[in-house]
């Protein structure tokens, strides 16, 4: 299976003034094309410092990031927003869709941002939101859905760019179990019959027993 994600020795520190933190202290981790992996830990452990240097929303202190076999630790920022908007689908345990624009024009917003022509976006925003069983509510602002029709629209925002990656901090955390479940059961079937690569972070053993792989993260290293 070719190789996704390989992240080699990778160390976070946050720095203040007063003092720094090590937030990853060397952690090895690889990602190929296809699988469903559950991240996990304890709260603190380093989970969405991980996800977010994999998804190019931060950058390591020191050690090797190759995406897709390209070494991206010394990539401008530019180039990172680039393979970003192109190559990653985030989704987040708030769903961040934007309170102003409707279900479909959240949907649109990495095509939009991408240049991509208004009627084509409309259609693959359309087509995304069928996908998740949400083009009823295309017209809908957010603050008119509930938590899982909100990140069912989040989600289709995070496929609409046909990403190579979709990684979901807590995407069920702000759910009821039912409703979780039904997040999940989409990202299983979006793993399974389009072979979509997915990251999920969560604190929950129901969850993480559902993907394929399961990666332990404690006090910044891998356990
Ligand atoms: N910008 C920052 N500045 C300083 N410290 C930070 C910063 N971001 C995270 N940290 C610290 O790094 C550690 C790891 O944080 P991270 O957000 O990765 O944890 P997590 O595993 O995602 O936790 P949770 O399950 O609560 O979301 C924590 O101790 C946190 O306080
Ligand atoms: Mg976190």
């Amino acid at each position: 299976m070719s190789s996704l994600v390989d992240i080699k020795n990778v160390t976070k520190i946050y720095r203040t003034v007063a003092s720094e933190f090590h937030a990853l202290k060397g952690v090895d981790f690889h990602l190929a094309k296809g699988e469903m992996v559950a991240i996990v830990g304890t709260s603190g452990s380093g989970k969405s410092t991980l996800m977010n240097i994999i998804g190019f929303l931060d950058r390591c202190t020191t050690g090797k990031y190759l995406f897709t076999n390209q070494d991206v630790s010394n990539l401008q920022e530019k180039e990172l927003a680039q393979i970003r908007n192109k190559k990653i689908g985030f989704v987040f345990q708030s769903f961040f869709l934007l309170p102003r624009l409707n279900a479909m024009q959240n949907v649109m917003l990495p095509l939009f941002y991408r240049g991509t022509d208004s009627d084509v976006a409309k259609q693959k925003s359309l087509n995304m939101l069928v996908k998740v069983g949400m083009e009823k509510f295309a017209h809908h602002k957010p603050n008119q859905l509930s938590g899982g029709q909100q990140q069912r629209v989040a989600i289709a925002r995070a496929l609409v760019g046909d990403p190579e990656i979709i990684l979901a901090d807590e995407p069920t955390g702000a759910l009821d179990s039912k409703t979780g479940q039904d997040v999940m059961n989409l990202f299983a079937e979006l793993n399974r019959d389009e072979r979509r690569t997915i990251i999920i972070v969560t604190h929950n053993h129901e969850v993480s027993q559902q993907c394929q792989r399961i990666v332990c993260l404690k006090d910044g290293k891998i356990c």
